[in-house]
Protein backbone atom coordinates (compact mmCIF):
# COMPACT_ATOMS: atom_id res chain seq x y z
CA UNK A 1 0.00 0.00 0.00
CA UNK A 2 1.32 3.64 -1.09
CA UNK A 3 1.65 6.32 1.85
CA UNK A 4 -1.27 8.26 -0.18
CA UNK A 5 -3.34 4.96 0.30
CA UNK A 6 -2.65 4.69 3.79
CA UNK A 7 -3.75 8.19 4.39
CA UNK A 8 -6.56 7.68 3.10
CA UNK A 9 -7.41 5.36 5.74
CA UNK A 10 -7.31 7.68 8.80
CA UNK A 11 -10.68 9.31 9.56
CA UNK A 12 -10.98 13.03 9.94
CA UNK A 13 -13.66 14.32 12.77
CA UNK A 14 -13.82 17.99 13.16
CA UNK A 15 -14.49 19.56 16.70
CA UNK A 16 -13.31 16.55 18.87
CA UNK A 17 -12.56 16.15 21.72
CA UNK A 18 -13.35 20.23 21.88
CA UNK A 19 -14.66 22.56 19.19
CA UNK A 20 -11.95 23.12 17.14
CA UNK A 21 -9.60 20.46 16.69
CA UNK A 22 -9.91 18.44 13.45
CA UNK A 23 -9.12 14.72 15.32
CA UNK A 24 -6.85 12.68 12.71
CA UNK A 25 -8.22 8.84 13.72
CA UNK A 26 -6.23 6.04 13.05
CA UNK A 27 -9.33 3.49 14.00
CA UNK A 28 -10.04 3.03 10.74
CA UNK A 29 -6.43 2.70 9.65
CA UNK A 30 -6.05 -0.03 12.34
CA UNK A 31 -9.56 -1.12 11.17
CA UNK A 32 -8.42 -2.52 7.63
CA UNK A 33 -5.72 -5.38 8.02
CA UNK A 34 -3.60 -4.71 5.16
CA UNK A 35 -2.97 -1.26 5.98
CA UNK A 36 -2.15 -1.86 9.85
CA UNK A 37 -0.01 -4.19 8.75
CA UNK A 38 2.04 -1.83 6.38
CA UNK A 39 1.73 0.70 8.22
CA UNK A 40 3.92 -1.52 11.04
CA UNK A 41 6.31 -2.67 8.47
CA UNK A 42 7.05 1.12 7.77
CA UNK A 43 7.58 1.97 11.71
CA UNK A 44 9.86 -1.39 12.00
CA UNK A 45 11.85 -0.69 9.14
CA UNK A 46 12.46 3.02 10.43
CA UNK A 47 13.12 1.42 14.18
CA UNK A 48 15.54 -1.35 12.61
CA UNK A 49 17.38 1.43 10.90
CA UNK A 50 17.85 3.42 13.99
CA UNK A 51 19.49 0.82 15.70
CA UNK A 52 17.32 1.01 19.08
CA UNK A 53 17.42 -2.06 21.16
CA UNK A 54 13.84 -1.25 22.96
CA UNK A 55 10.32 0.50 22.14
CA UNK A 56 8.50 2.78 24.28
CA UNK A 57 4.87 3.37 23.17
CA UNK A 58 2.92 6.35 24.72
CA UNK A 59 -0.51 5.64 26.68
CA UNK A 60 -2.78 4.68 25.18
CA UNK A 61 -2.58 5.39 20.92
CA UNK A 62 1.42 4.56 21.00
CA UNK A 63 0.70 1.17 23.07
CA UNK A 64 -1.02 0.20 19.42
CA UNK A 65 1.42 0.83 17.36
CA UNK A 66 4.58 0.30 19.55
CA UNK A 67 4.04 -2.82 20.98
CA UNK A 68 3.04 -4.58 17.51
CA UNK A 69 6.24 -2.54 15.75
CA UNK A 70 8.46 -4.12 19.01
CA UNK A 71 6.58 -7.80 18.57
CA UNK A 72 7.92 -7.70 14.94
CA UNK A 73 10.86 -6.64 15.66
CA UNK A 74 11.80 -9.01 18.65
CA UNK A 75 13.00 -5.62 20.79
CA UNK A 76 11.57 -5.25 24.33
CA UNK A 77 8.43 -2.89 24.59
CA UNK A 78 8.59 -0.26 27.40
CA UNK A 79 4.79 1.28 28.31
CA UNK A 80 4.83 4.74 29.47
CA UNK A 81 1.65 4.83 31.54
CA UNK A 82 -0.94 7.81 32.10
CA UNK A 83 -0.75 8.69 35.68
CA UNK A 84 -1.71 5.81 38.64
CA UNK A 85 -2.15 2.95 36.12
CA UNK A 86 1.58 1.04 36.95
CA UNK A 87 1.89 -0.88 40.07
CA UNK A 88 5.24 -0.47 40.68
CA UNK A 89 7.57 2.64 41.79
CA UNK A 90 8.06 5.28 38.87
CA UNK A 91 9.11 8.35 37.87
CA UNK A 92 6.50 10.78 36.36
CA UNK A 93 6.27 13.65 34.25
CA UNK A 94 3.44 16.37 33.81
CA UNK A 95 2.64 17.93 29.95
CA UNK A 96 0.91 19.97 27.86
CA UNK A 97 -1.21 18.66 25.14
CA UNK A 98 -2.96 20.44 22.04
CA UNK A 99 -5.95 20.25 24.07
CA UNK A 100 -4.91 20.38 27.83
CA UNK A 101 -2.60 18.49 29.91
CA UNK A 102 -1.66 15.11 31.44
CA UNK A 103 0.82 13.52 33.41
CA UNK A 104 3.07 10.28 31.97
CA UNK A 105 4.50 8.01 34.14
CA UNK A 106 7.17 4.78 33.91
CA UNK A 107 8.86 1.70 35.70
CA UNK A 108 12.82 3.59 35.91
CA UNK A 109 14.05 -0.59 36.29
CA UNK A 110 12.39 -1.18 32.77
CA UNK A 111 15.46 0.39 31.12
CA UNK A 112 19.40 -0.87 31.32
CA UNK A 113 21.91 2.27 31.36
CA UNK A 114 22.87 3.60 28.02
CA UNK A 115 20.39 1.05 26.38
CA UNK A 116 18.79 2.76 23.06
CA UNK A 117 15.22 3.38 23.08
CA UNK A 118 12.99 4.45 20.12
CA UNK A 119 9.38 6.29 21.05
CA UNK A 120 6.56 5.02 18.51
CA UNK A 121 3.39 7.03 19.00
CA UNK A 122 0.09 7.54 16.54
CA UNK A 123 0.65 10.88 16.05
CA UNK A 124 2.48 13.91 16.55
CA UNK A 125 0.87 17.37 17.51
CA UNK A 126 3.07 19.83 19.86
CA UNK A 127 5.71 16.99 20.42
CA UNK A 128 4.61 17.60 24.40
CA UNK A 129 3.77 14.00 24.79
CA UNK A 130 7.01 13.05 23.25
CA UNK A 131 9.22 15.37 24.99
CA UNK A 132 8.04 14.45 28.31
CA UNK A 133 9.05 10.84 27.37
CA UNK A 134 12.20 11.51 26.45
CA UNK A 135 13.34 13.13 29.43
CA UNK A 136 11.81 10.24 30.96
CA UNK A 137 13.53 7.55 29.45
CA UNK A 138 16.57 9.93 29.92
CA UNK A 139 15.93 10.15 33.62
CA UNK A 140 15.62 6.15 33.67
CA UNK A 141 19.11 6.35 31.64
CA UNK A 142 17.89 5.59 27.93
CA UNK A 143 19.55 7.21 25.18
CA UNK A 144 16.73 8.36 23.00
CA UNK A 145 17.93 9.60 19.63
CA UNK A 146 14.97 8.47 17.47
CA UNK A 147 11.20 8.94 17.66
CA UNK A 148 8.63 7.09 15.18
CA UNK A 149 4.72 8.61 14.42
CA UNK A 150 2.11 7.31 11.98
CA UNK A 151 0.96 10.76 11.46
CA UNK A 152 2.42 14.41 11.44
CA UNK A 153 0.44 17.65 12.26
CA UNK A 154 3.58 20.18 11.23
CA UNK A 155 1.62 23.05 12.05
CA UNK A 156 1.34 22.41 16.07
CA UNK A 157 5.27 22.60 15.97
CA UNK A 158 6.22 18.69 17.27
CA UNK A 159 9.08 18.10 14.79
CA UNK A 160 10.58 20.99 15.60
CA UNK A 161 10.12 21.25 19.38
CA UNK A 162 11.89 17.23 19.37
CA UNK A 163 14.75 18.12 17.35
CA UNK A 164 15.39 21.16 20.10
CA UNK A 165 15.58 18.17 22.48
CA UNK A 166 17.65 16.66 20.54
CA UNK A 167 14.97 13.74 19.22
CA UNK A 168 15.61 12.63 15.35
CA UNK A 169 11.75 12.76 14.02
CA UNK A 170 10.08 10.27 11.21
CA UNK A 171 6.34 10.09 10.02
CA UNK A 172 4.86 8.20 7.78
CA UNK A 173 2.10 10.85 6.73
CA UNK A 174 1.06 14.58 7.37
CA UNK A 175 -1.80 16.83 7.50
CA UNK A 176 -2.34 20.28 7.59
C1 LIG B 1 -2.43 11.85 21.63
C2 LIG B 1 -1.54 11.08 20.69
C3 LIG B 1 -0.16 11.46 21.15
C4 LIG B 1 -0.34 12.89 21.65
C5 LIG B 1 0.21 13.87 20.65
O1 LIG B 1 -2.57 11.14 22.82
O2 LIG B 1 -1.77 9.70 20.75
O3 LIG B 1 0.32 10.64 22.19
O4 LIG B 1 -1.76 13.09 21.82
O5 LIG B 1 0.07 15.18 21.09
P1 LIG B 1 1.29 16.13 21.45
O6 LIG B 1 2.31 15.95 20.38
O7 LIG B 1 0.67 17.50 21.44
O8 LIG B 1 1.78 15.75 22.79
P2 LIG B 1 -3.60 11.51 23.97
O9 LIG B 1 -2.85 12.16 25.09
O10 LIG B 1 -4.77 12.23 23.40
O11 LIG B 1 -4.00 10.10 24.57
P3 LIG B 1 -4.63 8.75 24.01
O12 LIG B 1 -3.55 8.05 23.25
O13 LIG B 1 -4.98 8.04 25.28
O14 LIG B 1 -5.83 9.06 23.16
N1 LIG C 1 -3.64 14.29 19.54
C1 LIG C 1 -3.30 15.59 19.61
N2 LIG C 1 -3.86 16.27 18.60
C2 LIG C 1 -4.58 15.37 17.87
C3 LIG C 1 -5.37 15.45 16.70
N3 LIG C 1 -5.54 16.62 16.06
N4 LIG C 1 -5.95 14.34 16.23
C4 LIG C 1 -5.76 13.15 16.87
N5 LIG C 1 -5.03 13.01 17.97
C5 LIG C 1 -4.44 14.11 18.48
Amino acid sequence: MTPQELKSLVRTIPDFPVKGIQFRDITTLIGNGPGFAATVDWLATRVKDSGAQAIAGMEARGFIFGAAVAAQSALPFLPVRKSGKLPCDTIGVDYALEYGSDRLEMDPTSVTAGQRVAMVDDLLATGGTACATAQLLRQAGAVVSHAFFVIDLPDLGGAVKLRECDVEVAALMEFD
